[in-house]
């Protein structure tokens, strides 16, 4: 059975997404051990809480340089034994001291078709704004590995959603919320869990 340990920063949909995949069997070999947040409001505490997931806050602001910061989250996530760790909405830059604690053991849900809409200030509602003003047509979402490159780690799963004329960029986040990470990031823990995902040159294979 795997440690699964979720970073969130916000609402926690797709964290939700995690727990009810693992609740209903359709994440099997894994459990959350600890969800931490880097906000102690996040409604995703509260979600974790009701279902009785160890939960912890870590601020960035907290401390004083950025290598005391990373020391602080690498030992808090060896402290949960952690085996994969998810970032579900964390929207704290991880920096590479963290990358190359955890090689290859983090994975993101990035809320576009990478390598479209992102990077450095690409997250949330902003990347659905800046797919709309491009016209883009079709959209979607990325579950790929963490490593010391913005959103550039090795892809794992990706979901086309549709963009509709006249989309808000609340109703197409919606739309890749529902349609797309919701669906690949449940999947791609499990396919982390189960051993299934193997890298060769930057490359994902997915095994049968
Ligand atoms: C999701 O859309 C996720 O893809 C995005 O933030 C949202 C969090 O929602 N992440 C990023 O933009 C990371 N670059 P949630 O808290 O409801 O899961």
């Amino acid at each position: 059975m795997k440690n699964i340990v979720v970073l969130v920063s916000g609402g926690g949909t797709n964290l939700q997404a995690i727990i009810d995949a693992v609740n209903d069997g359709k994440i099997t070999n894994g459990r959350i051990s600890c969800v931490i947040s880097s906000n102690e409001n996040a409604y995703a505490l509260t979600r974790a809480k009701e279902n009785n997931i160890n939960t912890a806050v870590i601020k960035r602001k907290d401390y004083e340089t950025l290598t005391q910061y990373d020391e602080a989250l690498i030992q808090l996530i060896n402290s949960k034994s952690a085996d994969l760790i998810v970032l579900a909405g964390f929207m704290t830059i991880i920096s590479e001291n963290v990358t190359k604690a955890f090689e290859n053991r983090i994975i993101n849900v990035h809320p576009s078709l990478i390598p479209s809409f992102c990077g450095q200030g690409f997250y949330g509602l902003n990347v659905h704004e800046k797919a709309l003003s491009r016209g883009v047509k079709v959209t979607g979402a990325t579950v790929h590995f963490v490593n010391e490159v913005c959103d550039g780690g090795p892809i794992i799963l990706q979901k086309a959603v549709d963009v509709h004329e006249g989309d808000t960029p609340e109703a197409l986040q919606k739309r890749v919320m529902e349609q797309a990470e919701w669906v690949i990031l449940p999947k791609a823990v499990d396919l982390f869990c189960n051993d299934k995902i193997k890298i060769e040159n930057g490359i994902t294979i997915i095994k049968a």
